[in-house]
């Protein structure tokens, strides 16, 4: 047993305190920890409270024999699943059998040999541990199963209106003999716009699951913070415009040289400025301020609706579309902070929000120290 790992707890329930000593005696070698009951109602009590690994249940006691105790212990649902070992000094057969068919998972006769009890005990406590461990791992796969199910449905859901509308077009053009050139030319750019969706969706899903198998492959080095924020500031000019917002850099230098991985850096910083063009109103305006210093930090401050509490909790969480929603018919598959987080998580860096519901938002991002 490593030095972390708890010791097992077993509840040893006889009248007679001189066969708990010995019993207690024999289990303490094995490292194990003992809680005793002298009587039946004691030891449904410790068994619902302290929830031992293993019991040690003597069949005669004078109140309440062993087998009512086992009984009781397993009509419990916070007892039924602990194994019991009946001790006794009977060896009628359908005595035995009584105790297995009550839910005991072993039996050992009176007077017990010692070395006989450790094993039975320790092979117990050892079936005990590995039950947990299949429950605990079952529910685990359980619980990611409901949550693949859900993104599933969600996904399902998210391509079902924009298939519909291909084939509402498809149809349209199919149908009418006497399209016009510039109707033909109209509907292929809806269709373009539509498959777009459908494309920014299916590869959301597919970088999600990459990160959570482990295959992004990331290679810190030196990065310029500076370059990058340029050339992506540059590229989001045409979209800010569109919508009025006046897209902005701040900076007290221009060389700023982090270790970082690049791709994942970009990952982040589009989701984020894209996010604060997305959500901000018209004509407002959108900074982004480069922080020297070790470590150096990114902040990304927009004038859009912010956030409420209850969004906060959720922000990460996959299709996440919260309270604001896009202001000029942008696309919104609610997966993209889901992302920037988990490249966060990947590159050893920090994100925060700062946000007041009507106030604008502030993300900053924190480089690990060089
Ligand atoms: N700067 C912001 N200001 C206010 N709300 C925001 C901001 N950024 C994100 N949100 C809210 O958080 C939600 C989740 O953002 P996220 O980037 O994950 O998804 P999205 O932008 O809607 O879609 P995409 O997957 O294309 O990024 C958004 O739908 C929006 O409601
Ligand atoms: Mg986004």
């Amino acid at each position: 047993m490593s030095q972390n790992e708890k010791k097992s707890l077993v509840l040893v329930v006889d009248d007679n305190p001189a066969n708990i000593q010995v019993v207690g005696e024999n289990l303490r070698k094995q490292n194990v920890e003992i809680s005793i009951a002298t009587n039946s109602a004691k030891s449904l009590k410790i068994a619902k409270t302290a929830k031992p690994d293993l019991i040690i249940l003597d069949v005669m006691m004078p109140d309440m024999d062993g087998y009512e105790v086992c009984e009781k212990l397993k009509e419990d649902p916070d007892t039924k699943d602990i194994p019991v070992i009946f001790v006794t000094a009977k060896v009628n057969h359908s005595d035995i059998i009584r105790g297995f068919e009550l839910g005991a998972v072993d039996y050992v006769l009176k007077p017990f040999n010692a070395i006989e009890l450790q094993a039975r005990v320790n092979t117990h406590l050892r079936i005990q541990k590995y039950l947990k461990q299949i429950k605990e791992q079952n529910d685990e796969l359980i619980n990611l199963n409901n949550e693949k199910n859900e993104f599933l449905g969600i996904a399902a859901h998210d391509l079902k209106n924009p298939i519909y509308n291909i084939s509402l077009i498809a149809k349209m053009i199919r149908d009418d003999e006497n399209i016009s050139k510039d109707d033909l030319k109209e509907f292929s750019t809806d269709l373009v716009i539509t498959s777009n969706i459908m494309l920014d969706l299916i590869n959301n899903l597919l970088d999600i699951n990459k990160i959570e198998q482990g295959k992004v492959k990331i290679n810190i080095e030196e990065t310029d913070l500076f370059s990058i924020l340029v050339k992506i500031i540059n590229n989001f000019q045409d979209r800010a415009a569109v919508k009025k917002v006046e897209l902005l850099f701040e900076t007290e230098n221009e060389v700023f040289v982090t270790k970082t991985d690049k791709n994942a850096l970009l990952q982040i910083l589009d989701n984020l400025i894209s996010n604060a063009i997305k959500f901000s109103e018209l004509s407002s305006n959108c900074k982004i301020k480069l922080i020297g210093g070790n470590p150096c930090k990114v902040e990304i401050i927009d004038q859009g609706p912010g956030f409420t509490e209850d969004d906060m909790k959720k922000i990460y969480g996959k299709f996440a579309r919260l309270s604001a929603q896009p202001v000029g018919n942008e696309q919104s598959t609610g997966l993209g902070l889901s992302i920037v987080k988990k490249y966060i998580d990947l590159i050893d860096a920090k994100i925060s929000l700062e946000s007041k519901v009507g106030s604008g938002s502030k993300f900053t991002i924190v480089f690990p120290k060089i």
